[in-house]
């Protein structure tokens, strides 16, 4: 499956996103084998977490809506934000994954849920702090707060998601909100 995945990024997305991608793979893979979760499943969301990511607006909006997804003003006027629900129903429909732990780790790598298991705490990790994404000093400690304490480094992500839309005119949606203090309160009682 892994090839069939290759050629349809080849496809699908330009060589630089999909260098990403497949940085993405492996980090979730080794963060798996670090915190004692299925590598493989984490290998496999990590490689389609990014499937729809160059769909146009409108069909990110017709998939999201033939799917039933509910759709606010934030996802009907950014419907990029979809990229990430949409990427998994590729996975289902396109690929055959069943695994529901898998699929939700694809649709929660950029707004993260409230109720996200490890497998997906993983893969909304790998997404920010993939080699790619630079050595800033505060990629530098959430890389090593991801190999020691999950549930911190989700909400730290999250923080560093915030600020950088703070800084920008673009929405923030509440389910970022929602995972930030939910991994706050977990990893802090
Ligand atoms: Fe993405
Ligand atoms: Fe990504």
């Amino acid at each position: 499956m892994r090839e069939q995945v290759l050629t349809y990024l080849s496809e699908n997305v330009p060589p630089e996103r999909v260098n990403h991608i497949l940085r993405v793979e492996k980090t979730a893979a080794d963060l798996a084998a670090v915190h004692g979760l299925d590598k493989q499943k984490a290998a496999t969301a990590g490689i389609m977490h990014d499937l729809a990511k160059c769909f146009k607006p409108q069909r990110l909006l017709h998939m999201a809506r033939e799917e039933g997804l509910i759709l606010d003003d934030i996802l009907e006027t950014n419907p990029h934000l979809l990229h990430a629900d949409v990427s998994a129903i590729v996975a289902r429909d396109t690929f055959g994954v069943e695994d529901e732990q898998v699929l939700s780790a694809i649709s929660n790598h950029t707004l993260g849920s409230a109720q996200m298991s490890l497998l997906s705490c993983i893969v909304f990790l790998a997404d920010s702090v993939e080699p790619g994404r630079g050595n800033s000093a505060s990629l530098k400690v959430l890389r090593q707060v991801s190999q020691e304490n999950i549930y911190k480094a989700v909400y730290l992500t999250c923080n560093c998601t915030i600020e950088k839309l703070l800084d920008s005119p673009r929405l923030i949606h509440p389910r970022l909100i929602a995972t930030r203090n939910k991994f706050l309160v977990k990893c802090k009682y």
